[in-house]
């Protein structure tokens, strides 16, 4: 990683050349048609010109393009909204390539290894493809196939960014909560891991150990990891046990086939904190593609290129931070998040909680008017950059996760009640776990104290009448506040201009 972002004295002219070429008219198209249309339709204009640049510039850009799409309340909405519609599917690699590459890595002909290879592949995004495949044994497997030219392309693509990235910084507004160095830290260490198959067998151990020590005598895990071949992995060829399930966007195929979508949704989500608030270990990049759901309910996690991983000292804080909001403790929370990077470690939480006004009841968003929101949303961002503030990396892919699981709900369990759901799964913790959670925490079990309604609803910004609320009303509320918020911004244009 250190090799990938390390500043060259010099460009690899070559490289940057090409670069500049494709993001060059791309800026200046914006700058020339856009940028005077009004704050919204420049950050859209050029949101899009950029967007169509990074695909056109190949995988180091889309995988860049990636991770901005994932900064929703970070980046501007314009941006984040257009990056997800960056494309990752690249023309797959001829089946003699796929041959070459597999018999150079494995040291053996094809056929002595695998029975069957199916040459059309599953699927090709821009680092692999990935094949089915039986095992002379008849094992059904699936083979990941790392592109040859790919390594050389991502070391050069990052030897110009380096070299751009210092010329761009502060000339490009992005809200310092985006904490770039972080973002920049993640991104070079997410593509090398991809770029490294072995490390991603190892992330599956990994996830799967932890999988099998959260719910050891559990009779049906909730979540399962395909295993990877013992000895047929390299650098660039990953054979795994094939699965098979639902696509994870179908809920209404599943919900056909007689599974009960929101029950599959929420196991899922109880297996996935448990790991993390036990073990410090998640899968860093839930999405659609990399998520199936097996015919028994279970959810299979494919695609272990991106791994989260706390230390043991981010794990309390994590822990302690869920416990605390947990029972409504508003100062442990504010201490938790100081613990986790997330603010300056010598921060006056008393300050922070006055400043925030975190001891006084919540107003509910949904009353306030254009222009309450807009100072509302102003004030506290104001508040967080004065203190320091930033998205530690593992958060960054927690928050990224949450959004993804969030935006699932939509569809698999619109009609939950979000607070007896997010009451349950907290009650979940501390009575399956509470021994063991306390004795992290260093605390008696009892110390532990019971889950409060009042702290998760007004964590969803509702006031105290509210007793349940589905994830439709959820997103109704959503939708209301966005559109108060953009109404403002229009009208504040109109009286500008
Ligand atoms: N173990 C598996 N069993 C069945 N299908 C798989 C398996 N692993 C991957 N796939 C299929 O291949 C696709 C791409 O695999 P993935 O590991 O996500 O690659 P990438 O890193 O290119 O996104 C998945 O979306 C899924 O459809
Ligand atoms: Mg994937």
């Amino acid at each position: 990683m250190r090799e990938l972002t390390r500043v060259r004295t010099l460009p690899p002219v070559g490289a940057a050349l090409r670069v500049i070429r494709v993001l060059g008219p791309a800026i200046g198209l914006w700058y020339v048609w856009d940028r005077r249309g009004g704050v919204s339709r420049s950050r859209g204009g050029l949101s899009r010109r950029l967007r169509i640049a990074f695909e056109r510039l190949g995988p180091t850009y889309i995988k860049l393009g990636q991770i901005l799409s994932a900064g929703e309340g970070v980046f501007p909405e314009e941006l984040v909204s257009e990056f997800r519609l960056c494309r990752d599917q690249v023309p797959a690699e001829s089946f003699a390539t796929v041959r070459r590459t597999v018999e150079e890595d494995l040291g053996r002909p094809l056929e002595s290894v695998f029975a069957s290879f199916d040459e059309i592949p599953i699927a090709a995004a821009s680092i692999a493809q990935v094949h089915a495949a039986r095992l002379l044994s008849g094992e059904e497997v699936v083979v990941k196939v790392q592109r040859p030219e790919i390594d050389r392309q991502v070391r050069r693509d990052f030897a110009v960014m380096a070299w751009l990235a210092p010329l761009l910084v502060g000339r490009i507004p992005v809200a310092a909560l985006a904490n770039p160095p972080a973002l920049i830290e993640l991104f070079a260490e997410t593509i090398g891991e991809e770029l490294d198959f072995r490390l991603e067998a190892e992330n599956m151990l990994d996830v799967a150990h932890v999988l099998a020590r959260t719910a050891p005598d559990s009779p049906r895990r909730a979540l399962v990891v395909p295993r990877p071949h013992p000895t047929l992995v390299s650098r660039r060829v990953l054979v795994m046990e094939r699965l098979h399930g639902y696509p994870w966007g179908d809920a209404a195929t599943m919900q056909a086939a007689g599974i009960d979508t929101a029950q599959v949704l929420m196991a899922a989500l109880i297996a996935f904190l448990e790991g993390l608030v036990l073990f410090g270990v998640f899968h860093g990049d839930l999405h659609a593609g990399n998520l199936l759901v097996c015919p028994d309910g279970r959810v299979a996690l494919l695609d272990f290129g991106i791994t989260g991983r706390l230390d043991e000292r981010g794990r309390l804080a994590f822990l302690r931070l869920v416990m605390a909001a947990a029972t409504n403790d508003v100062r442990a929370q504010v201490a938790a998040m100081g613990e986790l990077g997330a603010l300056p470690g010598d921060i006056d939480v008393d300050r922070v909680i006055a400043d925030l006004r975190l001891d006084q009841p919540v107003i509910d968003p949904t009353t306030m008017d254009a222009e309450q929101l807009t100072n509302e949303i102003r004030e506290i961002t104001k508040s967080l950059l004065g203190y320091g503030a930033r998205m530690p990396k593992a958060l960054m892919l927690f928050v990224k996760d949450m959004l993804f699981i969030d935006g699932s709900m939509a569809t698999m369990a619109p009609d939950v009640d979000v607070l007896a759901q997010t009451f349950a799964i907290l009650s979940h913790l501390q009575t399956t776990h509470g021994t063991r959670i306390a004795q992290d925490l260093g605390i008696n079990p009892s110390a532990l104290g019971g889950v409060e309604l009042a702290g998760i609803r007004s964590s969803f910004g509702l006031d105290e009448e509210v007793e349940r609320l589905t994830h439709r009303e959820l997103q109704a509320r959503r939708r209301l506040i966005r559109a108060r918020l953009q109404q403002g911004h229009r009208s504040k244009q109109g009286t500008d201009r």
